[in-house]
C-alpha cells in the first residue's frame, strides 16, 4: 500500500522531506519524461483556432476561456487527467525556440567583443527555457587568460546557489585533480557547455545544447585558450562534432573548430562520473598526465 501524505503527521512528513533534500532530491519530477514543448504548442495552436460555441468578446465583457486540445495532451501516463487552463503556461511565460530563437543566440553571441560583453549577452538572452528554471546563470571561473579551459556539462544544484562552475562535488574533485597537475584556479578557466542548471539535472536536451552553442565558441574565440579539456559526453560530443562516446573519445587528443580558431582539445572523464565509477580515476589520470605534458611542450616553446 502506498502511504500518502495524509497518513503521515507533520513531524515526520517534515523529517521525511528533510531526508529527501539531504539525499541530493530537491525536484519534484515526473516519472516519465513530458515534453512540454509539444504540450504547449498543441495548447497554443488549440487557442488560436476559432472555438465553435465560444462568445465574442462583446457579448460577455470577458474574453472565454480557450480549451486545450483534451485528447491530444498525450503526455505518456496512462489515464492521465488532463492539466486545467490555468495549470498551462501562459504563452508569456514559456519559450517554444523557434528559428528566431537559434538566430537570436548566434547574433549576439558573435555580437560581444569580450568576455564581459558575452557574459551581459547571455543574461540578455531569453530564448533558452532553462533559464526559467534556473536561479543564477553561471558564466564561468578561473582565469580567461590562462593556457586551458576546461568546458564541464552544465551547472548543478550548488552551482546555480552559487552562481559558480564546479563548486560542488564534481567541482572539488576537478580542483584535487587540477593540483594534481599543478594546476589552480588561477591558472585555469573554467566554463560549461549550457550556463542554466536544467531541472533536476537532468542531461541537457539537444535543442538546449544547440541554442548555447554559439555563446561557448563564442567564448573559446574570446578566451583563445592554447589548450582545451571537455569534461564528459555533453561538451565532448557536441564540441568535437562527433557521435562517439567519451569512453571511446577519452585520452585522445582532437581538435576544436569553434569560429575561424582550431584548438587542441583532450575529451576525458567528467568528474561526477568519477566520484560514481572511481575504478575510472586512473584513465582521468593517464588523460590528466598527458595534459600535463602538453601544457609543459607550450611552456617550453
Ligand atoms: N557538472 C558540470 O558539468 N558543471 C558544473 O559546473 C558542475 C557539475
Amino acid at each position: 500500500m502506498t502511504a500518502t501524505a495524509a497518513d503521515i503527521n507533520p513531524q515526520a512528513l517534515a523529517a521525511l522531506l528533510y531526508f529527501y533534500a539531504e539525499s541530493g532530491v530537491d525536484e519534484l519530477c515526473e516519472d516519465a519524461a513530458i515534453d512540454r514543448f509539444e504540450q504547449s504548442a498543441k495548447i497554443l495552436e488549440a487557442r488560436s483556432r476559432p472555438q465553435p460555441n465560444a462568445a465574442a468578446p462583446g457579448e460577455t465583457g470577458r474574453t472565454p476561456a480557450a480549451k486545450p486540445p483534451l485528447a491530444s495532451l498525450g503526455d505518456g501516463r496512462k489515464n492521465a487527467a488532463p492539466p486545467p487552463v490555468a495549470a498551462a503556461p501562459q504563452a508569456s511565460q514559456l519559450t517554444i525556440p523557434g528559428a528566431a530563437a537559434f538566430e537570436d543566440a548566434r547574433a549576439l553571441a558573435a555580437s560581444a567583443n569580450t568576455i564581459a560583453e558575452l557574459r551581459a549577452a547571455l543574461e540578455g538572452f531569453t530564448g533558452c527555457n532553462l533559464r526559467h528554471s534556473a536561479k543564477t546563470l553561471v558564466f564561468a571561473d578561473g582565469n580567461p587568460d590562462a593556457d586551458i579551459m576546461f568546458i564541464g556539462e552544465a551547472p548543478g544544484r550548488e552551482e546555480d546557489l552559487q552562481g559558480m562552475p564546479f563548486v560542488g562535488r564534481a567541482g572539488q574533485l576537478l580542483d584535487r585533480m587540477l593540483a594534481a597537475i599543478g594546476l589552480s584556479r588561477d591558472t585555469a578557466y573554467i566554463t560549461n557547455m549550457i550556463p542554466w542548471r536544467p531541472p533536476g539535472n537532468r542531461t541537457p536536451a539537444a535543442h538546449e545544447i544547440e541554442l548555447c552553442r554559439p555563446f561557448i565558441e563564442r567564448h573559446i574565440v574570446l578566451a583563445q585558450p592554447k589548450l582545451l579539456v571537455m569534461l564528459g559526453n555533453v561538451a565532448s560530443k557536441s564540441l568535437l562534432d562527433t557521435d562517439k562516446g567519451i569512453l571511446s573519445l577519452r585520452g585522445t587528443w582532437m581538435s576544436c573548430k569553434a569560429g575561424e580558431t582550431e584548438t587542441p582539445a583532450l575529451p576525458t572523464l567528467h568528474p561526477a562520473y568519477l566520484l560514481r565509477n572511481p575504478a575510472q580515476k586512473r584513465l582521468a589520470w593517464a588523460d590528466f598526465l598527458s595534459l600535463r605534458e602538453r601544457l609543459d611542450q607550450i611552456k617550453d616553446s
